[in-house]
């Protein structure tokens, strides 16, 4: 099997990078020049390599199709001042990656081809990372189901891949949210915790609805009442009451961001009281209206920490007032700080990449 890996390198006879625009990037929307590439075949991960970014072919009898078994991971590499490269906190990506896998009947991805793979392309990728706080390399892990079969029952076979984007801000303009009163992101016993692919399609149509309110998310409630509050599919999503930070704890319902435990802990190291519970939409309604509702924020990967301005409930708006001394802005100064090595990482969840 994979004993010592080797990773082949087929390097790209050119490179796009000087034909992009590192100060307006659009999320997601420009690949570097590599990518890197694991099959599974016959019960086995063989042949690791990375290529030039390029389409891949596939059978359309394709699992992946059909069925959608396809899962992925978000995660960033940074540069410093010394043009050091790191990960933040990739080892959590692994084991959420391989809970995905396990959870959509996927084989799990050994961990030195996830880890291995990440180092080498963004090592080969390293003029794509560029420094200041802001911004990064986004790295996207993602498994896919390549069986030329149309029955519904999981794949033999599968295709991991990764790819990468340079990225500056998620959200280019303020954030309002829709708070869900009929559709659902998640239901007890389901994959609401993965990150599936389907997960994300299913937000696409009531976003869309969501958009032309003029809000450009949903925060998801509980599919059982719709009174309690999820997270906001890109996000997990945290409140400020009084000068307590909320947020729900997870469950097969709520992905387990790793910003989200971050900011957790980042926010017990400042003194600032938390509180992980079932929060519900009355109590954030009412805290808005006494004006105890000072902040609401959400955590992601992408978007890394981003204000949310004001919300919509049953036809009730409401918004807040942003303030520079905010938690959302404290916390989100601590945590580009440390990925982006200027500040100590009590932690540990820097890697550096070899
Ligand atoms: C991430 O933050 O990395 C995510 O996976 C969210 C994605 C929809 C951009």
């Amino acid at each position: 099997m994979l004993k010592n890996l080797v990773i082949s390198v087929n390097k790209s006879p050119v490179s796009k990078i000087d034909s992009v625009n590192f100060d307006a990037l659009s999320f997601g929307s420009v690949f570097s020049d590599h990518m890197f590439v694991c099959d599974y075949k016959d019960g086995q991960w063989k042949d690791p390599e990375i290529i030039p970014y390029q389409p891949i072919t596939l059978e359309p009898s394709a699992r992946v199709f059909h069925y959608g078994q396809a899962i992925f991971e978000g995660m960033k590499a940074f540069k410093d001042e010394q043009n050091q490269l790191f990960l933040f906190r990739p080892e959590d990506n692994f084991k959420r990656f391989n809970r995905s896998a396990k959870r959509l009947a996927m084989p799990e991805v050994p961990q030195e081809i996830f880890m291995e793979g990440l180092d080498h392309l963004v090592r080969l990728e390293e003029k794509w990372v560029k420094c200041g706080i802001g911004r990064s390399l986004y790295l996207r892990p993602f498994m896919i189901a390549t069986d030329a079969a149309i029955s519904a029952a999981p794949s033999k076979n599968y295709k991991f891949l990764i790819i990468a984007s340079p990225a500056g801000v998620y959200y280019s303009s303020e954030v309002r949210v829709l708070i869900a009163e009929k559709y659902s992101r998640a239901a007890d016993g389901g994959i609401g915790f993965t990150k599936a692919a389907g997960n994300y399609a299913a937000q696409f149509y009531p976003t869309s609805l969501a958009h032309q309110k003029g809000y450009q998310q949903v925060i998801w409630t509980d599919s059982n009442s719709h009174e309690y509050v999820e997270e906001a599919g890109t996000m997990n999503v945290f409140f400020r009451i009084g000068d307590t930070l909320l947020t729900a704890p997870t469950s097969d319902h709520i992905l387990d961001g790793i910003t989200r435990k971050s900011v957790l802990q980042l926010a017990e190291d400042l003194g600032i009281p938390t509180e992980v519970r079932r929060i519900s939409v009355k109590e954030i309604k009412d805290a808005a209206r006494s004006g105890e509702l000072k902040e609401i924020f959400g955590s992601g990967t992408a978007a890394v920490i981003n204000p949310i301005c004001g919300f919509e409930h049953a036809q009730e708006y409401f918004e807040l007032k942003m303030s520079d001394n905010s938690y959302a802005t404290i916390l989100k100064n601590r945590l580009t700080a440390i990925q982006h090595n200027c500040a100590d990482d009590p932690h540990q969840w820097r890697h550096l990449v070899p």
